[in-house]
C-alpha cells in the first residue's frame, strides 16, 4: 500500500467514453461520488487519527497513506467530472450541492461513530466494485477511452489496497461491545449503500434522460434495452458482494486480490508518462 501520483489527460475525453453509452453514463454518475465522499473521508480520518492509540503506529501510518490516496482520487475525479459535465450535463449541480451539504452537516452534527461506520460502509462497497471492475466488466472496457478506464482501474485498485483502514479505525474507536459494534457496522453499511445508491441512480437517470432527448424512437428503444441488460448485470454482480459484508465474520483483510490487480498496478507504475516522480 502506497501513495501514487498519476497524471491523466482528460482534455479529449467524451462523456460516452465506452462503446456501451449506458455503462459510460453509469460510471460518470459514480465518478461524481468521490468528489464529495472522499473529502468527507479525509476529514473523518483526520479527526479519528487524533484519537487512535499513538502506540498503534501501523494504523496511524496506514491512515496517512489512505489520506494521500483518497486525496489523489478525488482530485482526478474532479478533473474528469469537470470535462464530462461541460458536455451538456450542467443540470447535475443541484444533486451535487445536496450531497455536499449533507456531508458538511454530518461532520458538524453526527457522531464520529456514525461517520466512521458510514466510511467503512463506503469502503466495503468500493472493494466490491474493484472486484467487479477487474474480473467482470472486461468486455465493457474493450474500445473504451484508456484515460477513463485507467482512472477507474487505478482508483479501485487503491481502494482495494486500503480496504482495511476504515475498518480498523472503526473497530478501534466505535466504543461498542463486539455485538453492538457488528450491528452498528451493518447499519453504517446499509446506510451508505442506500445513500450512495440513491445519489447514483438520480445522477445516472439525469445523464441518460439528457442523452435520450435527441434520440429517434429506434435509438431510444435500443438504449432502454441496453440499460435493462446492464442494470441486471450490475445487480447480479453486486448483490453477492454486498451480502458478504453483512456477515458477522466479514473481514476486509480476508478478501482475495482480484485477478489482474497486481499486474495492472505494476504496469501502471512503470509507465513513464503516467506517474509523477
Ligand atoms: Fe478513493
Ligand atoms: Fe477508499
Amino acid at each position: 500500500m502506497k501513495a501514487r501520483f498519476p497524471k491523466f489527460d482528460f482534455s479529449n475525453v467524451r462523456a460516452h467514453w465506452a462503446p456501451n453509452k449506458e455503462f459510460a453514463q453509469s460510471y460518470n454518475a459514480s465518478s461524481l461520488i468521490p468528489a464529495y465522499v472522499e473529502p468527507f473521508l479525509l476529514k473523518v480520518m483526520r479527526i479519528a487519527r487524533e484519537k487512535v492509540n499513538p502506540a498503534n503506529t501501523r494504523l496511524i501510518e496506514e491512515i496517512d497513506i489512505f489520506c494521500k490516496q483518497e486525496m489523489q482520487h478525488c482530485k482526478h475525479h474532479i478533473a474528469y467530472n469537470k470535462i464530462f459535465r461541460s458536455q451538456g450535463y450542467e443540470g447535475l449541480k443541484p444533486l451535487e450541492d445536496k450531497i455536499a451539504a449533507e456531508y458538511d452537516d454530518w461532520l458538524k452534527n453526527r457522531s464520529l461513530r456514525f461517520n466512521l461506520a458510514y466510511c467503512e460502509g463506503f469502503e466495503s462497497m468500493s472493494a466490491g466494485a474493484c472486484e467487479a471492475w477487474f474480473e467482470q466488466f472486461g468486455d465493457l472496457l474493450v474500445g473504451a477511452d484508456q484515460a477513463v478506464a485507467d482512472l477507474w482501474r487505478w482508483h479501485l485498485a487503491e481502494e482495494f489496497e486500503h480496504r482495511t483502514v476504515c475498518s480498523d479505525v472503526y473497530h478501534e474507536l466505535s466504543g461498542l461491545n463486539p455485538i453492538a459494534r457488528y450491528f452498528y457496522r451493518v447499519y453504517g453499511f446499509i446506510y451508505a449503500v442506500k445513500h450512495l445508491g440513491t445519489f447514483n441512480k438520480a445522477a445516472a437517470s439525469y445523464l441518460l434522460a439528457k442523452d435520450r432527448e435527441n434520440m429517434t424512437p429506434e435509438e431510444l428503444e435500443a438504449s432502454l434495452e441496453r440499460q435493462k441488460v446492464l442494470v441486471a448485470r450490475i445487480k447480479r454482480s453486486a448483490v453477492p458482494k454486498l451480502l458478504k459484508v453483512l456477515s458477522p465474520f466479514y473481514d476486509p483483510a480476508k478478501r482475495r486480490d482480484p485477478q489482474g490487480l497486481q499486474e495492472f498496478l505494476q504496469e501502471f507504475e512503470q509507465r513513464p508518462a503516467a506517474l509523477a516522480a
